[in-house]
């Protein structure tokens, strides 16, 4: 008999439960090849076979909010009613095989507009693509790319609509979670931090400023999503003197709680080049902090970056570090980690598809 695993045992988030507390995190695959931010069969059997692959909840690549907010113009949409159909065709296949399926809401700010991340690509920030209009909280570039226009009220109004309407299309859709991306130098980061924030406005100078943009946008999603489950991602430090830190990530996630956000999704870095302590597990001791921030609350947290093992993940787990552990690059080659995951530390029947079964003496 092999003993229980908290990695493989439900988790209740908000009305609905994942078969575990793995989450496929969020990566963009520059794969819409019409331009047209709609998702592809290709999108299909990349989220399918992962849920196929034992993990509890996937969450669908950074996805634009308006055609100017995408990485590169192969990213995803939902800033249209005809991209729903797209996304509902993968939705279903996530769901037939027992995974929640989410959906990570974003706009790029002043990082939009690079080539697409492949192989066979110029490098991804290189620069900007020739015609594409930047936007950010203040004028300021990314190294490297060219200079944003500083959004003015009005625009960020029609933002926030943006980001409710792309939340609403999700849901139609068919998704169980909404993940904000609040991350990795995109927009919300930018008006987060005081290193690309300097606007003298409601929107700039102080922590509760700063966060006004983020705290509206939570605000008009929840209005859109009803009862489902509302993610919030977060860089927890920019590793950079005077940017963001844990004790301000802290601060934001109690903030983010109290608007109704139900998951904290920890990740950091990307608003700027920086040194950044890399090695196993290295962000877990961030959400560790906004863990415990967020005791007193329903909240739950996820954990990311450098997890690479069952037994990796599980310690994060049993330790109190997080709820919920997103595996990102070793899932690209091994969609079915999970799988053998389940093996090793318990009774692999939670998770191993019936057609599966004798792959189970591996
Ligand atoms: C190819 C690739 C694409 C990514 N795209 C996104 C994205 O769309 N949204 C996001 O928040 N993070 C993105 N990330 C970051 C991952 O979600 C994850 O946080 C990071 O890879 C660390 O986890 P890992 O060490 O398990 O890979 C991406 C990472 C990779 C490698």
């Amino acid at each position: 008999m092999k003993p229980m695993s908290m990695l493989f045992s439900p988790t209740p988030f908000r009305n609905t439960t994942a078969r575990n507390r793995l989450w496929l995190a969020p990566m963009c695959t520059y794969s819409a090849v019409q331009e047209d931010g709609h998702a592809t069969d290709w999108h299909t059997l990349h989220y399918g076979s992962r849920a196929v692959g034992g993990f509890g909840t996937i969450v669908v690549e950074a996805t634009a909010v308006s055609p100017e907010g995408r990485i590169s113009p192969r990213d995803l949409g939902l800033w249209d009613d005809r991209q729903i159909e797209s996304f509902s065709k993968l939705v279903k296949a996530v769901h037939a095989e027992g995974a929640l399926c989410g959906v990570q809401i974003a706009h790029a700010g002043r990082k939009a507009g690079t080539s697409p991340a492949l192989r066979g690509y110029a490098h991804a920030f290189e620069g900007t693509q020739d015609g594409w209009t930047l936007v950010a909280p203040s004028p300021i570039a990314f190294p490297g790319l060219d200079k944003p226009s500083e959004l003015d009220a009005a625009s960020i109004d029609a933002l926030v609509e943006a980001f409710a309407q792309a939340a609403r299309r999700a849901v139609a859709a068919g998704v169980d979670v909404v993940e904000v991306h609040g991350a990795h130098g995109y927009l919300i980061h930018e008006f987060l931090s005081p290193l690309s924030n300097v606007r003298t406005d409601e929107y700039g100078g102080s922590e509760e400023n700063r966060r006004r943009f983020l705290i509206r946008i939570v605000d008009a999603v929840r209005s859109a999503i009803g009862d489902k489950v509302l993610c919030v991602r977060l860089s927890a430090t920019d590793w950079t003197e005077g940017g963001i830190d844990s004790e301000a990530t802290c601060r934001t996630a109690e903030a983010l709680v109290a608007h109704g956000v139900d998951v904290l999704h920890v990740s950091s870095g990307g608003l700027l080049p920086a040194s950044i302590p890399v090695g196993p597990g290295y962000q877990l001791p961030l959400a560790a902090d906004v863990k415990r921030a967020v005791s007193g609350s329903q909240a739950k947290v996820v954990g990311v970056g450098l997890i690479s093992s069952g037994e990796q993940a599980e310690q994060a787990l049993v330790t109190g570090r997080c709820d919920a552990v997103a595996i990102g690059r070793v899932a690209l080659t091994d969609p079915y980690a999970p799988l053998r995951w389940a093996n090793r530390l318990t009774d692999a029947d939670s998770v191993m598809p019936a057609q599966y079964w004798r792959g189970i003496w591996a």
